[in-house]
């Protein structure tokens, strides 16, 4: 495979071939990610909650996304690896997210930023693009904003509302916006957005109709905990299966049958002789 590009995104879309987008948060998972042909990877802000065990995205700082957005950058030769912004680093004002925008993408090796809003954040999008940095936008549903959105909800019910997350779509896309993130938003209303934006469209909670699909690793393999938002598809049940394998690991160094010959370097060894002359001596 080839590198992911801008170009090639939106070839993709143009041809109608769809996108995929997974969050990814370490070199390990990045790797198998990346080999595996998802087309873009998404360091998410997320991983306050999936890596940190938060309630919500807002205590995430600069930092932590640098060291985790790092290990990505390093892994992923072919997936197009976009960055999170994280709560209040873009939204105090215009030089501040293009400054970090910039530390992303400098100390990440990035190929875009991540940040939520509609027309509120227009000014910084405009901003961060002129500086060279392709932007992906992220509406409807906006995490960083679960506090004034009173709770993880469906965003885009009602007339009033789907007016004004397309009004949103509309706006992000004329600031410069290459891609969209479109989150928890009835599918009907995602579709007709999709037809209207040339830029990408990706759908969390969005339905098919979006021109690619992103979900959090540990939801769709079955790693997070109880509560499973409906949007989850578990592809597999790698979370049961790690909890099986670190059961057996532990008992078998309890019943002593790990390490067996084949784990030791018991060629290297010093004969039976010599180590009882060092026996005797300490
Ligand atoms: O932070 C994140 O992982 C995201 C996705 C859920 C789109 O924003």
């Amino acid at each position: 495979m080839k590198k992911n590009t801008i170009a090639t995104l939106a070839a993709m879309k143009a041809s109608g071939e769809k996108i995929s987008q997974l969050t990814c948060y370490d070199y390990s998972t990045a790797r198998l990610v990346d080999a595996a042909g998802v087309n873009t990877v998404l360091v998410g802000d997320s991983l306050g909650m999936t890596m940190q065990g938060y309630e919500d995205t807002l205590p995430v700082t600069m930092e932590e996304m640098i060291v985790y957005g790092r290990s990505v950058g390093r892994a992923c030769k072919d997936a197009f690896v976009i960055l999170d912004m994280p709560f209040m680093s873009y939204q105090a004002s215009v030089p501040q997210a293009v400054e970090n925008a910039g530390r992303l993408m400098k100390e990440c090796r990035a190929n875009a930023v991540k940040l939520e809003g509609g027309k509120a954040v227009c000014p910084q999008i405009k901003a961060i693009t002129s500086s060279g940095i392709p932007v992906c936008a992220h509406i409807g549903m906006t995490p960083q904003s679960v506090n004034s959105l009173g709770g993880f909800k469906v965003q885009g019910r009602g007339e009033a509302e789907a007016r004004r997350v397309l009004e949103d779509a509309l706006a992000v896309q004329e600031a410069g916006a290459f891609m969209a993130v479109l989150e928890c938003v009835p599918p009907k209303l995602a579709a007709l957005i999709t037809k209207k934006v040339h830029m990408i469209t990706i759908g969390i909670g969005a339905g098919a109709g979006c021109d690619g699909q992103v979900l959090v690793y540990q939801d769709m393999l079955g790693m997070s905990g109880e509560f499973v938002p409906k949007f989850v598809r578990r592809f597999a049940d790698i979370g049961e299966e790690m909890k099986h394998t670190f059961r057996a690991y532990d008992q078998e160094v309890k019943a002593g049958s790990f390490p067996a010959e084949a784990q030791t370097y018991a060629k290297s060894d010093c004969s039976d002789e010599f180590l009882a002359e060092l026996d005797a001596a300490y």
